[in-house]
């Protein structure tokens, strides 16, 4: 074929590991993919034996934890190289047979290939190669976020000012402020359009796909030039879908014990514009497990919203997406962060952070995951425990005020993930155990322990988190 994947010397587990931060170094300066000599990201991870061969791409998503440690250790070339070349391969994109032209998302992953000749090639993966070839929804979310932190460490303004940013941003935000069918504001996605990158159930208005709408349209609006005459209808709807939206997910996606009691009692049926019970919820939904599980003095936004459909489910990573972001008010912040504290053993227990509580199981396993042999309950997807949220986790709970709790959940993780050898995920109810089919050397278990490290040393370092609030060009 000519052809050859430019392989990486997958190195070996470590044994004895007394400085878990340099042990992740080591990973993580291993895992630099480079392309024309210059390094562009990170794979996703160096064990040899990974389940699924995309394991060896750079994945957009798994980046970004990377990419923070870049930005925040003085090396952000990488991560603009990265910005740059995945602006590139959303033209790489091919047409499909039937459709008229397809909106350019950009990849979930890519890779360099090595020809005989010397030269190098990239490639890159939109959904076409995926398992159950699912849709990169987030990608060109994190994209935008990304360069707005890109931006926010380096002051490099001029470069998210440069045409070929500018006609990214606007069309990003154009795709996803596109009209279909949806009466809602927030984003209709198909299953497994984000990290959970399979049928899990997870169609349809998912938090964490709304959290980074938010930030998207956050990051978006304070980078495009407003004096340029292209930007300024985008701009104006990005607004308006940003008031929308956020009022929208404050009020809609929130659980509490009031709320609860309300959709308990609620009445059903009811038509017209001023009625309660909007979405026709059906108390007969709401589960039993919620009924015990929800806390007293917390709450958090539920996992996914649409007509007669609450899914009840407690999504980590949308949570502390919505705190990061801004998408919960203070109060809810506060709120969700204390979900984490009071149903400590569920959502850190031996290895934070738990992805979703709690797990389908039975029929439910069966209809929605299609009898996924990963998914089953509490492994990978369905409740399993993955150290590559740590990060966010711990910056929720700085950005919330709660130092003591960042830095226990820094301390359950720190020893047993380099000791296990940064694993992908762990399983079990409370992650006591490493993933059945988990990579080893997974990068971005170790970027996350890192970046925790750096958010506790310094909370300020949060502020590349900061997406509103346009920059003044020089
Ligand atoms: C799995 C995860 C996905 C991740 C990828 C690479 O598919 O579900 O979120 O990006 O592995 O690590």
């Amino acid at each position: 074929m000519g052809q050859n994947f430019r392989s990486h010397s997958s190195i070996s587990r470590e044994t004895g590991v007394t400085d878990p931060i340099a042990s992740a170094y080591r990973l993580l300066e291993a895992s630099l993919v480079h392309y024309h000599g210059r390094a562009v990201g990170t794979i996703a991870s160096l064990d040899a034996h990974a389940p699924a061969d995309n394991y060896s791409d750079c994945f957009i998503r798994d980046f970004v934890p990377s990419a923070l440690v870049f930005l925040l250790d003085g090396r952000p070339e990488i991560v603009r190289n990265f910005l740059g070349i995945v602006l590139r391969l959303r033209d790489q994109q091919e047409e499909m047979e039937g459709h008229r032209s397809l909106p350019k998302v950009m990849p979930a992953s890519f890779r360099v290939l090595g020809r005989e000749d010397g030269s190098e090639e990239l490639h890159a993966d939109f959904g076409d190669r995926a398992i159950g070839r699912v849709a990169p929804v987030d990608s060109m979310m994190w994209w935008l976020i990304l360069l707005r932190a890109y931006v926010r460490a380096t002051g490099d303004s001029a470069y998210a000012r440069t045409p070929e940013c500018q006609r990214g941003i606007r069309m990003i935000l154009n795709i996803c402020l596109q009209d279909r069918f949806e009466v809602f504001p927030t984003l209709l996605v198909p299953d497994g359009s984000f990290m959970i990158d399979r049928r899990m159930g997870v169609f349809g208005h998912p938090l964490e796909i709304q959290a980074l709408f938010f930030g998207s349209l956050q990051a978006g609006i304070a980078m495009l030039d407003p004096a340029d005459a292209d930007n300024q209808q985008v701009i104006r709807q990005s607004v308006k879908r940003l008031a929308q939206l956020t009022e929208y997910v404050r009020n809609y996606y929130w659980l509490d014990l009031a709320k609860l009691n309300h959709i308990h009692r609620a009445r059903t049926e009811l038509f017209g514009h001023d009625i309660e019970n909007t979405l026709n919820i059906y108390p007969e939904s709401i589960p039993d497990w919620v009924t015990d599980w929800l806390p007293e003095e917390a709450g958090y936004l539920v996992g996914n919203l649409g007509p007669g459909r609450m899914d009840f489910r407690f999504f980590s990573f949308g949570n502390l997406l919505a705190v990061l972001f801004g998408l919960a008010d203070e109060r809810q912040s506060g709120h969700i962060v204390d979900v984490f504290q009071k149903r400590w053993d569920d959502l850190v227990g031996m290895m934070p952070v738990k992805i979703c509580y709690p797990a389908m199981e039975g029929e439910e396993w069966r209809l929605l995951t299609g009898s996924d042999p990963k998914n089953i309950p509490w492994s990978y997807h369905n409740g399993g425990n993955w150290p590559a949220l740590l990060w966010a986790l711990v910056a929720a709970a700085l950005r919330t005020g709660r130092t003591d709790m960042a830095e226990r959940v820094q301390q359950v993780a720190m020893h047993r993930l380099a000791r296990d050898g940064w694993p992908e995920y762990y399983d079990g109810r409370n992650g006591r155990l490493i993933g059945r089919r988990a990579n080893y050397n997974q990068t971005w278990s170790a970027a996350a322990l890192i970046l925790a490290q750096k958010f506790i040393e310094d909370p300020g370092r949060l502020d590349l988190l900061r997406l509103e609030d346009r920059e003044e060009t020089a």
